[in-house]
């Protein structure tokens, strides 16, 4: 049994919460502003705090430095309704241990309590506080769109490590983000005001790339005509971006390993040993575990490099973030281009959403180009996107099942198929179908669907608290 702290202006919520928590065993304490929050936070023994962040007078986010004053190692979970990168970063950072969207999902909601608690049990966490102007950075063009839980996932564990002195490996699909997620880190970080330094490590052949991550002597290989410092000394007090790190030779990796455990190197062609304190954020679309399992790459760089591993999920995955990825590239491409094409018509949406994406966010962002480049109106049409993209056989209703295929048929088909790619999550699968959350259990249990991943499908449902309970008003 713990006790909960709720923060919300909102009376009808906290009490829902209440009902809730108690219902769970769970001693419970309210308080409708931020200020008896406070008051409450210092006078009781309290194992965690749920936070809303529309407040009147001090948002929860304003306000986690203070309760990180009077309460520094009892987790805080901030409820809102914004779930941009930008707060979401902000909040992990001001001290918040885990962030949960309006309308609240139960499920999601529990199971974020249980986790802090869990982790609060282990290790007292304290974030420490930074200053920070998260309107200016809001705004910033290195912005990433996406709210699908996968996004969400990874803005909160940049906020968590972006000023850790951790090394972060990236890994994802061609054109998934993996370069925007190292700059989100990298702006999120204590060493934003430093370089920024990007390598491609399969673009250059190994005695160049060596030289160029490494510097060289005047004179250490024919072409050295002046002494060259190196990626490595430009990245000093900033951070170091190794892309495609899968591609690096072993004697590469031998030195990068070095650098990693040493923090120093040695330049081609000197003696000298050189300290570095680059923080390296490095990326990968191969898959590296394998490549360590084919003798390929080093296993301890591979161990070293994977600190944090941050694995951004291809487009097809998460077609949720389509339109929001839509609205941003649109906004950037119109500004770029001094256009303002800002509709889709349905059928490229349709066509959009059927389609796979092999290319990802950089295939979507190339399609767009093009067709704000050649359209004559505010509005992309069908004839203005490729037809492998607007193709009928990526529909999966017209290509996949047989005209004498019932409505019923259908709903199963489809249902099924939403909640194996949502891996049964039901609220997200509420979302996709537009369904409430009665109306799914009623749909799965008529057509007797199973998770074949195994979680026992009821062991959520047995909360008495309908969603539309919690929903914001
Ligand atoms: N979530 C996102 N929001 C907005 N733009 C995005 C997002 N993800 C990717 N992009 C855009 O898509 C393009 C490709 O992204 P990026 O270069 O980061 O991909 P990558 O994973 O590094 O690809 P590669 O493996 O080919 O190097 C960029 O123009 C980037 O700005
Ligand atoms: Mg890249």
């Amino acid at each position: 049994m713990s006790t909960l702290l709720i923060i919300d202006d909102d009376v009808a919520i906290c009490r829902t919460l209440l009902v809730h928590f108690r219902s769970l065993s769970h001693q419970v304490i309210t308080a409708h502003n931020i200020n008896d929050g406070l008051v409450a936070a210092a006078g009781n023994a309290i194992d965690l705090i749920l936070l809303d962040n529309q407040m009147p007078i001090k948002s929860g986010i304003e306000s986690l430095a203070d309760f990180r004053e009077v309460v520094p190692d009892i987790p805080i979970i901030m409820i809102t309704a914004y779930h941009d990168m930008e707060t979401t970063i902000v909040a992990m950072q001001n001290g918040a241990d885990d962030y949960i969207h309006k309308p609240v999902d139960i499920n999601e909601l529990d199971q974020a309590v249980e986790r802090a608690l869990l982790r609060s049990d282990e290790e007292s966490t304290n974030l420490k506080f930074q200053e920070e102007d998260h309107n200016k950075r809001r705004n910033s063009r290195f912005s990433m769109a996406g709210h699908s839980s996968a996004m969400r996932q990874i803005y909160k564990t940049i906020g968590l490590i972006a000023n850790k002195p951790v090394t972060v490996l990236i890994s994802g699909e061609s054109g998934t983000g993996k370069e925007l997620v190292a700059r989100a880190i990298h702006e999120a970080s204590s060493r934003r005001n430093g370089p920024y330094v990007a390598v491609n490590c399969a673009a250059l052949v190994e005695t160049l790339l060596e030289s160029d991550l490494f510097g060289h002597e005047k004179g250490a290989f024919t072409g050295a005509v002046n002494k060259h410092s190196g990626k490595f000394a430009m990245a000093q007090d900033g951070s170091l971006f190794l892309d495609e790190v899968g591609e690096l030779s072993p004697s590469i990796q031998a030195k990068l390993l070095r650098v990693l455990q040493e923090k120093e190197y040695i330049p081609v062609g000197s003696t000298k040993l050189i300290q570095s304190n680059a923080r390296i954020i490095a990326a990968t679309n191969d898959n590296l575990e394998e490549k360590v399992k084919l003798g390929l790459f080093r296993e301890d760089l591979y161990y070293r490099l994977q600190v944090v591993n941050i694995t951004i999920p291809p487009l097809r995955e998460r077609k949720e973030d389509l339109m929001d990825l839509i609205r941003t590239l649109l906004g950037r491409i119109n500004r770029e281009m001094h256009n303002s094409v800002c509709r889709l018509s349905m059928d490229v949406i349709d066509a959009f959403n059927n389609y796979r994406w092999p290319g990802n966010v950089r295939e979507l962002e190339n399609i767009l180009t093009k067709a704000v480049a050649l359209s004559p109106s505010d509005t992309i049409t069908l004839d203005l996107i490729p037809e492998y993209i607007s193709a009928r056989e990526n529909n999966p209703i017209e290509s996949g099942l047989p005209i004498h295929t019932s409505l019923d048929e259908m709903e199963k088909y489809h249902v099924a198929r939403v909640l194996n790619a949502t891996h049964w999550h039901k609220g997200e699968s509420c979302k996709i179908l537009g369904v409430s959350r009665p109306r799914l259990r009623r749909i799965i249990k008529q057509h007797q669907l199973t998770n074949p991943e195994g979680n026992e499908l009821d062991e959520n449902d047995n909360d008495d608290i309908t969603e539309s309970e919690l929903v914001e008003q």
